[in-house]
This record gives structure tokens, sequence and C-alpha cells, in this order.
């Protein structure tokens, strides 16, 4: 599928485990200033922790199948906070960014969040990252 066809959005079964590897590697590795994770300790996980972080809903971009963009849903464990959730792991491929994948990631996550009861969602940012703040 192309850019101009819009990219795929769906959330990782346990099975495509590889997938999340990749995309979410590719993140911290390309804009390590974005997130709060560091590269070097994502890279040791092993299969076990990988698949441990898909208990929680993360969603990938696809093009032609290969993923391009992520985003990730933490829910609160608390019953009190269970209609708040944070928006976590938000990134899009340089070369494809501007083309409306984080709006569509992001339609795909509260869907599903206001499906699971969330009336909240809550990020953080940091306050130099204006294309995130912007998109936000
Ligand atoms: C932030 C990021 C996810 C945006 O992804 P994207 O696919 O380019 O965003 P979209 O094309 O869906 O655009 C969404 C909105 O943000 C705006 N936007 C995107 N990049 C922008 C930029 N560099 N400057 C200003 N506005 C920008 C778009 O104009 C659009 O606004 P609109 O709806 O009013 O037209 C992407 O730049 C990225 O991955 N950055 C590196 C990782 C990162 O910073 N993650 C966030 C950590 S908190």
């Amino acid at each position: 599928m192309s850019i101009e066809q819009g990219a795929v959005i769906r959330r990782l079964p346990v099975e495509d485990v590889d997938v999340f590897r990749r995309i979410r590697l590719e993140a911290l590795s390309h804009e390590p200033f974005s997130f709060a994770s560091v590269f070097s300790d994502w890279a040791h996980l092993s299969d076990h922790e990988w698949c441990q972080h898909l208990d929680q809903p993360v969603f990938v971009a696809l093009l032609s199948g290969q993923p391009v963009g992520m985003m990730g849903l933490r829910f609160e464990r608390a019953r009190k906070m269970a209609h708040r959730a944070r928006l976590v792991s938000v990134y899009v491929r340089k070369g494809v960014r501007g083309t409306g994948i984080a709006t569509d990631l992001l339609h795909g996550v509260t869907e599903h969040a206001r499906n699971r009861g969330v009336l909240q969602l809550e990020l953080a940012v940091s306050a130099e990252n204006s294309a995130a703040i912007h998109f936000y």
C-alpha cells in the first residue's frame, strides 16, 4: 500500500513481536531525544520481555506490509483510574512524516481506548519537540 493510499493501522498480536522489535528499536535509535527509554536497554531485552510489552496495546502503521510508525497505550491498573490511559512510543519514520500517519495511528488508538472505557488520554512530550507538540 502506498503513502497516497494511506497506511494500514493495526494492533500487533504477540505473534508479530518481531515487527514490534524492529520498529521500536528503529524509533529509539533514530530519535534518542524523543523518548525516555534508551536504545541499549531495549536492545538487550529477552524474547519473553518483548512479548510481555505486547500485553498492553501497540499499534503499527504499515506501508506495503512494512512498519513505518507505531503508537502504544498504557492502561492504568488501579480501578479508580480505569478511565485514564497514557499514550506512549509515538513514532513515524522520517521519510513518511507529514502524510497523516501519526493522525491515522491516533485514530486507531483512541478508538481502541474509547471501546475500553477510557475517557482521558495523557502524554508527556519534551518542550523542544515542536513537531510532536503541534501534532498533539
Ligand atoms: C511527531 C510525529 C509522530 C508526527 O508524525 P507525522 O506522521 O509526521 O504527523 P502527521 O502527518 O499525522 O501530522 C499530524 C499533525 O502534526 C503536524 N506536524 C507534523 N509534523 C510537524 C512539524 N515538524 N512541524 C509542525 N507541525 C507538524 C501536522 O501538520 C499535522 O497537523 P494538522 O492536523 O493540523 O495538519 C513525528 O514527527 C515523529 O515520529 N517524530 C519523532 C518521534 C517523536 O518525537 N515522537 C513523539 C514523542 S513524545
